[in-house]
């Protein structure tokens, strides 16, 4: 049971004040009863709950993909640029959410978006090895001596040594190559450094998999939407 002032409050319907007030004017129902106590119990999980009429949707967390643009920063809050959080709906944002790990500014692809503390400390901490797949493109020829080496776990220029990449050729040719890589780490640039290690640079990055989950190829970039359930699943049990 929870308070409904708390309820509404974390909707994003005001501060408790603000609430007590909404409350107080008639303009709240549960159960299909105008209540007037903004202090009073209920269960937001099983009752309903009407504001001016409507029906809210009572949930504690929301899990969001998205397409990350081109330009746009991983992160809340920002001086200068325009962040990923920036680009939800108010409906959104009232949950405060915040991005799960970083891409980098001209990254683009699957980047998820939640509320939910725990999943993302568990997404994001290396003891649990979750898979990341993005899809490069390459200035230069990439051969299977970088397979190789991406297996045997580059070196990067601060001497730190990644844990073993697996790195596929899509076509390599001399205008330059695409591949897969696949990551299980997050180390600050770490896609561009590996490549940079073999002498080669980054030109396109794009994330397609993040632990169980896919991106959503039809969100175009900049655009997102819910995890469907089975999705969520498939992310909570990495
Ligand atoms: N590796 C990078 O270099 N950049 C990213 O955004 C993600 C992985």
């Amino acid at each position: 049971m929870e308070r409904l002032d708390k309820v509404l409050a974390n909707l994003g319907y005001g501060t408790r004040k603000e609430v007590k007030a909404l409350v107080k004017s008639g303009a709240v129902e549960v159960d299909e009863v105008l209540v007037k106590d903004s202090g009073m119990n209920i269960d937001p999980e099983k009752s309903e709950i009407k504001v001016n009429g409507e029906i809210i949707r009572y949930r504690k967390y929301i899990y969001l993909m998205m397409n990350k643009p081109d330009g746009v920063v991983s992160a809340t809050f920002d001086n200068y640029d325009e962040t990923v959080v920036d680009l939800l709906d108010e409906e959104y944002q009232v949950f405060k959410p915040f991005p799960v790990g970083r891409l980098d500014k001209d990254t683009v692809g699957l980047l998820l978006i939640t509320n939910d503390g725990e999943l993302n400390h568990r997404l994001i901490s290396p003891k649990w090895h979750v898979d990341k797949v993005y899809y490069a493109e390459i200035d230069k020829v990439v051969n299977e001596d970088d397979v190789n080496a991406f297996k045997r776990g580059i070196t990067l220029d601060d001497d730190y040594k990644c844990l073993p990449g697996k790195l596929e050729i899509v076509k390599a040719d001399e205008d330059g190559s695409q591949v897969y890589v696949t990551i299980q780490e997050g180390k600050f640039h770490q896609v561009k450094r590996m490549f940079e290690a073999v002498n080669k640079k980054v030109v396109y990055l794009k994330r397609v998999k993040f632990g169980g989950l896919d991106l959503d190829e039809t969100l175009e970039e900049g655009e997102y939407r819910e995890l469907t359930e089975e999705e969520l699943n498939a992310l909570k049990e990495v």
